[in-house]
């Protein structure tokens, strides 16, 4: 049921905590291994891949580095698949974190989004990191038409039955991923997200987006960030009764349970059991936590 992300960069000898993720650590290829290896000996069963750039020079506008051959992201598939023959290997697609603009796809002249090349783009990366051994690809940018095109990249290179498709069909753009895009770098150097991720507020366009990912070909959705939209879970565990539902509980959901319970507001275990029970209450079967190697060990029988 838990999903772990892990942040691996581009260097590979990297091991660096992230001050606004606190116990999360970002990782090169060769710090990954005894790392997993400590979690999966507790019961780690899955996890996501963000890949980080820190060398300079490398970000362009299309986001090559996401799936070039001898990257992060396609090393640790490659790593994970030998070293854990049972670990699910899930990747999030995005160009955010290897595009030089920092947004989630291709820019026109204007820096709005170029939908189709974006798309085009996801797609071809998508492919790429299921040609390498991913288990499943996660595409987070949001952009109508990318699960479409995801599904018959895969289903051309003969990979469809092997490689899921989950969608991150309900994703708001808010303030809980502040976090995250310390530890991947890629807060959009101009403006914000709000053209292509859902305003707070938009219950229905949030069912839409579920209907219209389902209808283009997702194989599971994911509803992100979680504890503040239990409502959406819960119209996904409905409207998509018959797909996987998973909860993304976020960077900053994370990090403020852990600030509350450094002030003494909170026990983090408590809250952390309360916050994930909330998520399987309202319909999610996976949930995406920065809180897996802590349930590894509140779980233990
Ligand atoms: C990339 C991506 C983001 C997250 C997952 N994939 C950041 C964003 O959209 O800015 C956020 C996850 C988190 O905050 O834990 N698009
Ligand atoms: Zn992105």
């Amino acid at each position: 049921m838990f999903i772990f992300p892990l942040f691996v960069s581009d260097d590979p000898d990297e091991e660096t905590p992230i001050p606004s993720l606190p116990n999360i650590k970002r990782f090169g290829v060769n710090k990954l291994i005894p790392y997993v290896d400590t979690l999966v000996k507790k019961g780690l069963r899955a996890v996501i891949l963000f890949g980080v750039i820190l060398k300079k020079g490398v970000k362009d506008d299309i986001g090559s580095a996401a799936d070039d051959p001898e990257g992060p992201v396609i090393s640790s598939i490659k790593l994970l698949r030998i070293n854990f023959p049972d670990l699910f290997i899930m990747c999030d697609v995005c160009l955010c974190e290897y595009t030089d603009h920092g947004h989630c796809g291709v820019l026109n002249e204007d820096g709005s989004l170029k939908r189709e090349s974006s798309v085009r783009r996801i797609a071809a990366v998508a492919v790429n990191y299921a040609k390498a051994g991913a288990h499943s690809v996660a595409p987070s940018d949001m952009m109508d038409g990318r699960i479409k095109d995801i599904k018959l990249g895969l289903i051309e290179a003969g990979l469809a039955h092997r490689c899921l498709v989950m969608s991150y069909a309900a994703k708001f753009s808010g303030n809980l991923y502040g976090p995250f895009r310390d530890a991947a770098g890629s807060a959009p150097s101009l403006g914000d997200r709000k053209a292509y991720q859902l305003p707070p507020g938009g219950a229905g366009l949030a069912r839409r987006a579920l209907l219209r990912d389902m209808q283009e070909g997702a194989d599971a959705i994911i509803v992100k960030p979680s504890t503040f939209y239990l409502d959406i879970v819960s119209d996904a565990s409905k409207l998509c009764r018959n797909y996987p539902v998973c909860a993304y509980h976020v960077s900053g959901e994370y990090a403020m349970l852990h600030a509350a319970a450094e002030k003494g507001v909170v026990d983090l275990k408590g809250i952390a059991f309360e916050a994930h029970q909330g998520l399987v209450r309202a319909g999610a079967r996976l949930i995406i936590s920065y809180f897996t190697p802590e349930f590894l060990e509140w779980l233990q029988v």
